[in-house]
């Protein structure tokens, strides 16, 4: 079925949310451009020339300062200024030299355009103040018409624009390339963790918008999944009740929707609902970024197979083992859940712990080698059986490969018999020795086959089972485990395996 005709299947329900952008929609930002002169007659002129005064469809919001000082209290108020015209002789002879000093170097604004505008310039010679202060043009007032300030005004904002589109440029693809690597070394999760983040980096190139007119306001990112749509992520009201246009490419200047391809087949879209038009820098970014996004879905993609294909062949071989001993039951899956509480509660990261989680399942595999008349026997070992059943760690050894994506439970599997005092098996490690996957797994193994019932013993109470386990601290078990198990004990974990 191709995109279109997903898609289609989506209108019977839909539930259009341009209502959410139909309100009053606000017109472009205007040009914020400050003024300062003690002089209210140059003010009250000013504002009079530049009245009907535009540029870029966009309009001018002129602020008045009558003094540097309080021209510095504005402008540490309300960024975005683009343009100052600024008198020189104020509350000092240079008061308005200072003010472009503290607007360079303590506002740290080099974007802002600044034209020294002066009636005393024996004050402050041209020359002087070019070459010694960072200001972009010098005019005496006696020569600011209005023809003359509508040039200086047009051309200082036009170079305040490019010069906000070369920044936002570079800031947009500093995002970009920044969230290269966040995208291929994302924790793998899941794909719902990798598509808030790669949203999370789109809103961040369209708040190129905040000092341009772009203003988000709904927007997702989509996926196909057979028949289906699924919105992976999203930002303001966006919903699947939607009609989403077809899957290609469109640009307009209230949405625009970007298909996510990979090698002709579209997997995706990011679509977004606009209060007014991307500027077309905003565009050209999302296409970079979305390009990017499909290249790491690619590798996100591969890599959870094949941590689900890992997952499958760990329970698929501890089903086996479980299958042959029929005294286990639903041993393994406790071993699992505790395995997972214990090493939390020892502080390790839940990736760990969820990894250890995992490889304690195979802890048994061994008893797959051991014959089915000694480890169903419904009664004691003697020593010759024991013997034979202490071969299982070894034998686990054998069945897991020492490989990279096996090793952790390769080591569970041969050192869970193996003691913190080294009289263990089968290899008589001692202390720290043993890794600590296997002595958390010692701990999780003995206390679950002491509050279940055995073939040749009874259960025992939680209480009398973590006494046991505490008396055993320091010879069998290590202290620190046995202590986290302690707590976890105390904070009632165990409390449901009594009723
Ligand atoms: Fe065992």
């Amino acid at each position: 079925m191709n995109a279109e005709k997903r898609i289609l299947q989506l209108k019977g329900k839909t539930t259009s949310l341009s209502a959410d952008l139909s309100a009053e929609e606000p017109g472009p930002p205007p040009w914020l451009v400050l003024v300062v002169d003690d002089d209210p007659d140059v003010i009250a002129i000013t504002r009079l020339n530049l009245r009907h005064f535009s540029f870029g469809g966009r309009a001018l919001s002129l602020v008045s300062a009558a003094s540097a000082a309080q021209a510095q209290e504005i402008l540490r108020n309300t960024p975005g200024f683009a343009l100052g015209l600024i008198d020189v002789v104020m509350e000092s002879d240079d008061a308005g030299l200072q003010l472009v000093r503290f607007i360079r170097e303590t506002l740290r604004d080099q974007r802002i355009r600044l034209v020294i505008r002066t009636g005393q310039p024996g004050l402050a010679p041209e020359r002087y103040v070019i070459d010694h202060f960072d200001i972009d043009d010098y005019k005496e007032k006696s020569e600011l018409s209005a023809q003359k300030l509508y040039t200086t005004v047009r051309s200082a904002l036009k170079s305040y624009r490019d010069l906000t589109t070369i920044d936002l440029a570079r800031h947009g693809l500093e995002t970009i390339l920044g969230a290269a690597p966040q995208m291929y070394l994302h924790p793998l999760d899941s794909f719902e963790a990798f598509y808030s983040g790669v949203f999370t980096q789109i809103l961040g190139l369209c708040h190129l918008g905040e000092h341009s007119s772009v203003r988000i306001a709904n927007g997702f990112l989509a996926m196909f999944n057979k028949d289906e749509i699924t919105i992976k992520a999203a930002v303001g009201q966006a919903r699947l009740e939607k009609t989403i246009p077809p899957v290609q490419e469109n640009i307009s200047a209230k949405e625009t929707t970007i298909p996510l391809r990979i090698r002709n087949e579209d997997i995706g879209m990011l679509y977004l609902e606009h209060g007014q038009a991307l500027d077309p820098l905003a565009v050209h970014l999302l296409r970079i970024f979305t390009g990017q996004v499909c290249v790491a879905l690619q590798s996100l993609r591969v890599q959870l197979e094949l941590r689900e294909a890992h997952a499958s062949a760990i329970q698929m071989l501890s089903e086996a083992a479980e299958a042959k001993d029929i005294h286990t039951g639903e041993h393994i899956q406790r071993i699992v859940t505790l395995t997972r509480q214990l090493s939390l509660a020892l502080g390790l990261p839940p990736a760990t712990a969820e990894l250890y989680a995992e490889a304690s399942q195979l802890h048994d595999i061994g008893k797959i080698g051991i014959p089915d008349r000694i480890l169903n026997k419904p009664g004691p070992l003697d020593r010759a059986e024991f013997n034979e059943i202490a071969t299982h760690p070894s034998i686990g050894g054998l069945i897991i490969k020492d490989e990279k994506n096996f090793r952790l439970a390769r080591q569970i599997a041969m050192y869970h018999h193996e003691k913190w005092d080294g009289n263990g098996y089968p290899e008589g490690l001692r202390g720290e020795a043993i890794p600590l996957a296997a002595r958390i797994v010692s701990v999780v193994d003995v206390f679950d086959a002491l509050v279940h019932c055995r073939p040749y013993k009874r259960s025992w109470s939680v209480a009398d089972a973590v006494a046991e386990i505490r008396r055993l601290s320091g010879t069998s078990f290590d202290p620190a485990v046995v202590a986290a198990f302690g707590r976890l004990y105390e904070a009632g974990a165990f409390d449901h395996l009594d009723q």
